[in-house]
């Protein structure tokens, strides 16, 4: 009889964001007239910008002429798409990377799940607490973790951030070999100052430390002090992978599109004390798991680096931002205390007395038919927050907020 992999078994209910659509689905069908507000997942709700449409529709019909058309394409992207990333969102930053050291990919949550395997089973992981659900349950599944007590898997660090180090996690007091770091924040929407993520890139040197780093969020980035990029603090080619998404700026989600960024000088340790570069590693991996993104959707992803495609994501990312705005000042003039939203398309806030994280989503849907995510579903330390996306539209935004104000009882 085939036995299973029983770390799977170690991992507590459902994805958070399928136990959230379960809950909602219930909910709809218990009150069919409700009009739901969605800003739960983060997912966008604008369309394609123009010029990426226009790319998409371009490369369809390469694909029906015998000429120009596409079969396999290499699993590591096309140098097409490679090169114009490169030149615009590093080269500016004074970020020098080659070719091979960029992978194209359907998504980072994709990456920051994969790359786990390349590490040794016996590494001791760090992650934020609360934190991204992938990074922690794609380490449980690969055996990584130890077993779940009182909410924590025993071998993991756990980085609490809370209101009392204003959500920025404090290096780990024991020696982390892995640290996932997410900035700007999902869930919490904070974000890292130079300096502060200097003290990351210090702290990995020191210790043999690889940072797993999610940008995933670096177009939500409006003030000047914080870094888009990793590679912007030095040395950080040497300990740190980055990972970037088209999804949250060019709208992606549902086109799948997104790269990560293995310098070939990350290294890390083999049995035998030898340092081995975790790039031919991961393309080893990708080669062989990966048949890469369809030429189409590339074609795609490459127009968002046109002088029209970077104005209309520019004007996309500014419309969510609006949206941030509008979230936050309503909730704090109710009274209730709100983070982020400033650097980031999330907003943080803390559920009134008296109820956790999953009452609250439960009184927000049935008193204003709105939908968040629970605080606690990142994590323990996030119990008694709560999240809301700026990922909608105005217009249900702007209603949103209303109902919150005049429904909801406080
Ligand atoms: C979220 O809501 O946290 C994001 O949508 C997750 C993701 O991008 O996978």
């Amino acid at each position: 009889m085939a036995t299973i992999n029983e770390n799977y078994l170690k991992l507590p209910g459902s994805y958070l964001f399928a136990e959230i659509a379960r809950k909602v689905n219930y909910f709809k069908e218990q009150n069919p007239s409700a009009n739901i507000i969605r800003l739960g997942i983060g997912d966008v709700t604008l369309p394609l910008p123009p010029a990426v449409i226009a790319s998409l529709h371009d490369a369809v019909d390469e694909m029906a002429n015998a000429d120009t058309f596409h079969g396999y394409g290499p699993e590591q992207g096309y140098t097409f798409l490679i090169q114009k990333i490169i030149d615009t969102d590093y080269k500016p930053r004074n970020i020098q990377l080659d070719v091979d050291e960029v992978f194209v990919s359907d998504g980072s949550k994709s990456d920051t799940g994969n790359f786990q395997e390349i590490f040794g089973v016996d590494n001791t992981i760090a992650i934020t607490d609360p934190v991204y659900p992938v990074y922690l349950d794609t380490n449980v599944m690969a055996g990584r973790t130890g077993e779940l007590v009182n909410g924590k898997f025993g071998k993991v660090l756990y980085l609490t951030c809370n209101q009392d180090n204003n959500f920025v996690p404090e290096l780990p007091k024991e020696k982390a070999d892995i640290i996932y770091i997410c900035m700007p924040n999902n869930p919490t929407g904070t974000t890292l100052t130079r300096t502060q993520l200097k003290t990351w890139v210090e702290y990995a040197k020191k210790n043999g430390s690889i940072l797993l780093y999610d940008a995933a969020y670096e177009a939500y980035i409006q003030q000047d002090d914080i870094p888009h990029s990793i590679y912007e603090i030095e040395g950080a080619k040497d300990v740190a992978i980055e990972f970037r998404s088209f999804s949250k700026n060019a709208g992606f989600t549902g086109t799948r599109c997104a790269f990560t960024v293995v310098p070939k000088s990350v290294k890390a340790k083999t049995a035998s004390g030898e340092l081995y570069p975790l790039n031919s590693l991961w393309n080893r991996r990708q080669t062989t798991k990966f048949n890469g993104v369809p030429y189409i959707i590339q074609k795609g992803a490459e127009a968002v680096y046109s002088a029209n495609g970077q104005k209309q994501i520019k004007d996309l990312v500014s419309y969510y931002m609006t949206n941030a705005k509008v979230i936050r000042e309503g909730l704090t003039s109710i009274g209730l205390s709100v983070y982020g939203g400033v650097n980031a398309p999330y907003i943080w806030l803390k559920v009134p007395q008296g109820l956790d994280s999953w009452a609250f989503f439960d009184k927000l849907l049935e008193e204003a038919h709105i939908v968040g995510t629970p605080g606690s579903g990142f994590g323990p330390a996030g119990e008694g927050y709560f999240r809301l996306t700026a990922f909608g539209s105005q217009e249900s935004t702007v209603e949103a907020i209303e109902r919150i104000k005049t429904r909801l009882k406080l």
